[in-house]
């Protein structure tokens, strides 16, 4: 069975004294040994103060971002090991935010425009420095309307984890994430994300063996809400959830973690 891992990514929100105090909140509401791994993933700059507040307690840490390189001039970069130090467990890689341009209509341009390639590069750096990468994947509406969903995924496993060799896959996680739930309030119905999910696992046996794949761990993320998450985590190959906005009060982000646990019986 597959430990469920329902992590909260902060994006670009909250300071250093609400994320202190949602994390103390949070591991109020934990309890010490919960049946599944819970994450915060905060902004980088937090990631030391919050290594301390979530010290001694099963909460665990991630970061939102890594550079591919180990070292050098690469101003405004955080490598791999750097993320490793400040305690974090896992780092997220090829978020669509990181993906796409913010918006045509941004006036600075907003582009991150990060590619496969890249992201491939960032996963073997991650996996070389100890970290667990959460991969991100997931078609936009208009793919998803034209048919493209499958063929996304495809190229976007393919190509975020070349490179990855199948005694590290182990440590890998891909997180599903449909552009079009991400922050929109309409989350992929369970029917989708299921689809999407066993489409995802049968890609990922295909590049490391269908053991390796069966033991990989799957998280959606799009719109995740106390609402939402039982129907959404009662599917067999949904194994957590990546949450955004939800996961910025610690209420509701622990009742997601509750309906998680609950979905999986465990
Ligand atoms: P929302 O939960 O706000 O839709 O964000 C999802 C997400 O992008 C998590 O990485």
């Amino acid at each position: 069975m597959r430990r469920p891992i329902v992590a909260g990514n902060w994006k670009m929100n909250l300071d250093l004294a609400s994320g202190r105090r949602l994390v103390l909140e949070l591991r109020a509401a934990l309890g010490a040994a919960p049946p599944l791994d819970v994450a915060i993933i905060p902004p980088a700059i937090y990631l030391f103060p919050m290594a301390r507040a979530v010290a001694d307690s099963p909460v665990m840490l991630g970061a939102q971002n890594c550079w591919r390189d180990s070292s050098g001039a690469f101003t405004g970069e955080v490598s791999a090991a750097m993320v490793k130090e400040t305690g974090c467990t896992y780092v997220v890689l090829g978020h669509s935010e990181r993906r796409h341009t913010i918006g045509p209509k941004d006036p600075a341009g907003g582009v991150h425009g990060e590619n496969d390639a890249l992201i491939a590069e960032k996963c073997v750096a991650a996996l070389c420095a100890g970290l667990q990468p959460i991969v991100c994947v997931g078609e936009t509406l208009e793919q998803r309307d034209g048919g493209e969903t499958e063929a996304v995924l495809d190229r976007q496993i393919e190509g975020s984890l070349a490179g990855v060799t199948a005694d590290r896959a182990k440590d890998l996680i891909v997180a599903y994430e449909p552009v079009w739930a991400i922050g929109t309030g309409r989350n992929a119905s369970p029917e989708q994300a299921q689809a999407s999910h066993a489409y995802i696992r049968g890609r990922l046996g295909r590049l490391f063996g269908q053991g390796t794949a069966d033991d990989l761990r799957i998280q959606y993320g799009g719109s995740v809400k106390p609402e939402n998450v039982v129907e959404l985590m009662k599917c067999p190959d949904v194994d957590g959830a990546l949450v955004g906005g939800a996961s910025l009060k610690a209420t509701d982000f622990a009742k997601i973690i509750e309906g998680c646990v609950r979905a999986k019986g465990i």
